[in-house]
């Protein structure tokens, strides 16, 4: 199985961005961290950061009709807003898990919709770093 792990504008900043929030990891230590998990297994793993909607839209349909796919996304901002990102997902039915450093519930109101998580297998939220490394346990352990 291959898991494709997505990542929303923003998050190229990770480390130096709002760390009281965000925390001081940077993205590729959260990769290769989970690029550790993943050794010596039958899952293979994939990264993906874009700043960019319809980036991450062609990445996800890049992988529409591919056997044994999983996805792992923090759409970061596009999570409140991205109607296109929520339908590429749908269109290519990949299971994903949505995750996100900050508690997006414990925040500002906007923050408190997403277009994912009731289409997501399930939604990790408020554990910082940990919210990928567990999305990714979760898949090892399940499929
Ligand atoms: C985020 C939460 C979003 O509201 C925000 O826009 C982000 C990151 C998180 O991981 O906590 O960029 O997805």
């Amino acid at each position: 199985m291959n898991i494709t792990v997505l990542n929303g504008p923003n998050l190229n900043l990770l480390g130096q961005r709002e760390p009281e929030i965000y925390g001081t990891t940077g993205l590729s230590d959260i990769q290769n961290k989970m690029l550790d998990k993943v050794k010596g297994s039958k899952f293979s793993i994939d990264f993906m950061q874009s700043n960019k909607e319809y980036e991450l839209v062609e990445k996800i349909q890049s992988l529409m009709n591919k056997q044994d796919q999983f996805i792992i996304i923090n759409p970061a901002a596009f999570t409140h807003t991205s109607v296109a990102i929520r339908d590429a997902l749908q269109a290519t039915q990949i299971p994903f898990i949505e995750v996100h450093l900050s508690n997006i519930y414990a925040r500002e109101d906007f923050r408190k919709k997403s277009f994912f998580s009731d289409v997501a297998v399930g939604t990790i939220s408020g554990l910082g770093a940990e919210s990928y490394l567990l999305a990714l346990m979760y898949i090892l352990n399940n499929y």
